[in-house]
């Protein structure tokens, strides 16, 4: 039996074991669980003490991630080697938001002061932009802009944008992902294209929903002000040529690399529209919170490492009590899009079903994740998290200090999110209630993390926290985390039906296929 195999084993024992008890007599038994159990990194306060795990569990997972080589991982990714093997790659967004003078290498090429010279490009054009010194065709400051990207080149902006946004921006950013043309005409109503710019951001400049938003934001860009509107074109892309060919003036093209993943870009150009509408020092310091738990991430030692004990407490809820579903509930209304986001980072980077060698996975992998704001979640799916009959382990993330508002309302929602966890895993026994529907099993998980406030470095953190317990548990896994493999097949066959639906022969399918292509075209 190998390190590994035997690692497993011991997991799998201390999880049959754990069934058996219950979360809350573990504090008891274990009366410096609590202070063992909570974690401090970046800003961030994190208490695992209500999961399932005992202090010797905890110690067992530590196991499993030295079987797994966690630290060696850390140390291949920190280094640039190709972690990415499928795609020939290294993942090296943590060079992204590193301080100046830093000296990351991809595969062994140095890439820091590239990086250093596209943030200096990055922060004239927002200072520009701001003071009005890049004004549009007519002369007009720009008021509005419309960025436009699918997948990790809009989920990231998106949360960012809603996390930080001023309540009265200079600069208003509306967000454009999908192909249905609705979203397009919703962001461009009442906007004024003398004062828009259209942010198209895309790394590989070839996706069909990208595309077409943006030539019909040029158009109508161009139905008002002619050939000239194309001055209003921006793009970031790590295929810049194809934006350049598309119309985007060479000077407002900005590039990144391939070894930045699309779901870990956010902190590349990727960003501008969240930088021109936040000024760029609310994104340097978005940086420095993504690179201070970089360096958590790099410097401490497993057993006191955030991302690897949240990457731990997640893979003895999945793989040990064989948990398929994780919720994910932010009580902050800035972070309502943070399960979104959640969903592309773990599932697409997690979602895989062989090895990084191609060999099946020998342990199921990612968990689904979902979730909403709090305490809206606690009106739609927190009845089946009570008393559903699956046990949905959740990730309660709450802020203390509220950005605006009324600091009474503040503390109703932070009653609201500490309540939550103590239902969740006290419950309340049948002998205690009336009748059975009114009893709550409890002995359901969850993991607390807190923040003093929601400022750009705490939120940074939160960010590459999550990043590198993806990252993690992808190394418990054997897999690769940074390829997406399984999104290409339904590419392949939109654009197949794409050309029937336009009047193309009709292709080869199975019956229910080619019915529902005949249905739309009739
Ligand atoms: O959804 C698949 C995907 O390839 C993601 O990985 C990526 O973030 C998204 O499409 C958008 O890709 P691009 O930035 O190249 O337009």
């Amino acid at each position: 039996m190998t390190n590994r195999d035997a690692a497993w084993a011991a997991l799998n024992k201390a999880a049959s074991a754990a069934r058996e008890r219950r979360i809350q007599g573990l504090f008891a038994a274990e009366p410096d669980r609590l202070a063992r159990l909570g974690l401090n990194a970046a800003g961030l306060e994190i208490d695992l003490s209500k999961q399932p795990w005992s202090l010797a569990d905890v110690e067992v997972m530590l196991g499993l991630a030295r079987a797994c080589d966690v630290e060696d991982a850390r140390a291949r990714l920190f280094a640039g080697e190709v972690v990415n093997a499928s795609e020939g790659r290294p993942a090296l967004h943590m060079a992204l938001r590193a301080p100046d003078g830093a000296d990351f290498r991809a595969d062994g090429q140095p890439v820091s002061r590239e990086v250093e010279s596209t943030r200096s490009a990055m922060r004239d054009f927002c200072e520009a932009v701001r003071s009005g010194a890049k004004a549009g065709a007519t002369g007009k400051p720009f008021r509005a802009l419309v960025h436009i990207g699918i997948g990790g080149s809009d989920l990231g902006p998106r949360l960012i944008w809603e996390a930080l946004k001023p309540l009265a921006p200079t600069i208003e950013l509306r967000f454009v992902a999908n192909v249905d043309p609705a979203e397009l005409a919703q962001a461009l109503t009442g906007l004024d294209p003398d004062e828009t710019m259209v942010v198209t951001v895309s790394k590989t400049f070839t996706t069909q929903e990208t595309l077409t938003n943006a030539e019909a934001a040029r158009a109508w860009l161009r139905a008002s002000l002619g050939e000239a509107g194309d001055a209003h074109l921006v793009a970031v892309s790590a295929a810049p040529d194809k934006a350049q060919a598309f119309g985007v003036p060479a000077d407002q093209v900005f590039g990144f690399w391939d070894w930045v993943g699309g779901r870990y870009s956010i902190w590349s150009a990727v960003g501008l529209s969240c930088a021109v509408g936040l000024g760029y020092d609310v994104f340097a310091r978005l940086l420095s919170g993504g690179h201070a738990m970089d360096e958590h991430f790099r410097t401490a030692p497993l057993a006191d490492n955030a991302p690897v004990r949240l990457a731990l407490a997640h893979v003895f809820n999945r793989n040990g009590l064989g948990r398929p579903i994780r919720a994910v509930v932010p009580y902050a209304q800035r972070l309502r899009l943070f399960a979104a986001f959640l969903q592309q980072l773990e599932m697409e980077s997690n979602g895989k079903r062989v090895t990084a060698s191609g060999a099946p996975a020998p342990h199921p992998t990612a968990a689904s994740v979902f979730g909403d704001a709090g305490t809206n979640g606690q009106h739609a799916f927190f009845q089946l998290l009570h008393q559903g009959t699956d046990v949905i382990p959740v990730d309660i993330l709450a802020v203390r200090e509220g950005s605006e508002g009324d600091p009474a309302a503040q503390t109703k929602l932070l009653a609201n999110a500490i309540a939550q966890a103590e239902a969740l895993m006290v419950g309340r026994p049948a002998a205690e209630t009336p009748d059975a529907q009114r009893a709550f099993p409890g002995d359901r998980p969850s993991s607390f993390i807190l923040m003093e406030r929601l400022d750009p470095e705490t939120f940074g953190a939160l960010i590459a926290l999550y990043e590198h317990k993806v990252f993690v548990e992808g190394v418990l896994w054997g897999i690769n985390s940074f390829d997406q493999w399984g999104v290409e097949l339904g590419k392949a066959l939109a654009a197949q039906v794409l050309a029937e639906l336009e009047g193309g022969p009709a292709g080869a399918h199975d019956p229910s296929t080619a019915a529902l292509i005949a249905r739309l075209k009739s």
